[in-house]
């Protein structure tokens, strides 16, 4: 399959891009608002899978360009300007592409406290996302609790679980399997998209869980 990640530059980009080009033989495209910000971040991700043994080629560049013919579609860009980059990218989407939005709306309190934002009782980011996706292309949530530092560090065994949420069942059993093949990764079905806010709430509350705890840094989740 071909996994572009949009804003692949960035934290989670840089995590998860890593996990699938070390554990799987997808290919894995970085995509930047400025392309050649893309085949940098890409060619220092190759550079750090190679000091590791594994030669991989990644690719790099522009949003539009790296979707073109894309299977999956991860949006690892801040929340708020999810639907602004989907629309810069709708012309390069596939009917047959599967869109997945990590993004969790959260601010931050006077006092330095993380809440939900859009507030878990009105739509996520998720379900706002999924409203701009073009007709007919499936928007799945995903990696919205994994900590993007422990994902880019590839000496970390993970051992976390993602949920997953979405309307397409097929869609979000393909989502499941591509996730499942990162090492250290347990992807489970949490519902459909209208479950989303509560999966987003979850996040808020584990940057909460650090802040107050100097042990419990980089915090995702594990379902027993
Ligand atoms: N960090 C985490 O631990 C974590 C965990 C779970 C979920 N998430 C979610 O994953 C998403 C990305 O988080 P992140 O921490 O990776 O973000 P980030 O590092 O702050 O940004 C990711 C990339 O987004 C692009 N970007 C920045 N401003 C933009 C704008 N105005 N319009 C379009 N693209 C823009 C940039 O790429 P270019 O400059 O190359 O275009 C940047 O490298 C967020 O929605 C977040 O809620 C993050």
């Amino acid at each position: 399959m071909i996994i572009t990640l949009i804003g692949g530059t960035g934290d989670i980009g840089e995590g998860l891009a890593l996990r699938w080009a070390h554990d799987t033989d997808h290919e894995i495209r970085i995509g930047s608002r400025d392309p050649q910000k893309g085949i940098d971040s890409a060619a220092k991700y190759e550079s750090e899978l190679s000091q590791r043994g594994k030669e991989r080629t990644v690719l790099g560049g522009g949003n539009s360009e790296m979707t073109e013919g894309a299977d999956i579609i991860v949006l690892s860009v801040p929340p708020y300007y999810i639907v602004d980059t989907i629309k810069s990218i709708e012309s390069a989407i596939s009917p047959t592409s599967i869109i997945v939005s990590p993004a969790v709306g959260l601010k931050r309190s006077e006092a330095g406290n993380f809440y939900s934002s859009p507030p878990p009782s009105s739509r996520s980011v998720t379900e706002y996302a999924a409203d701009a996706s073009p007709d007919g292309v499936p928007l799945i949530g995903a990696y919205h609790t994994l900590p993007a530092h422990r994902l880019s560090n590839l000496d970390d065994p993970l051992n976390f679980d993602t949920l997953v949420v979405g309307d397409d069942a097929s869609a979000k059993q393909i989502v499941i399997e591509i996730s499942n093949e990162i090492n250290g990764l347990r992807a489970i079905d949490a519902g459909a998209l209208e479950n989303s806010a509560e999966v987003e709430g979850i996040t808020p509350t584990l940057i909460n869980i650090s802040k107050s705890n100097k042990d419990l840094k980089d915090l995702g989740v594990e379902f027993k």
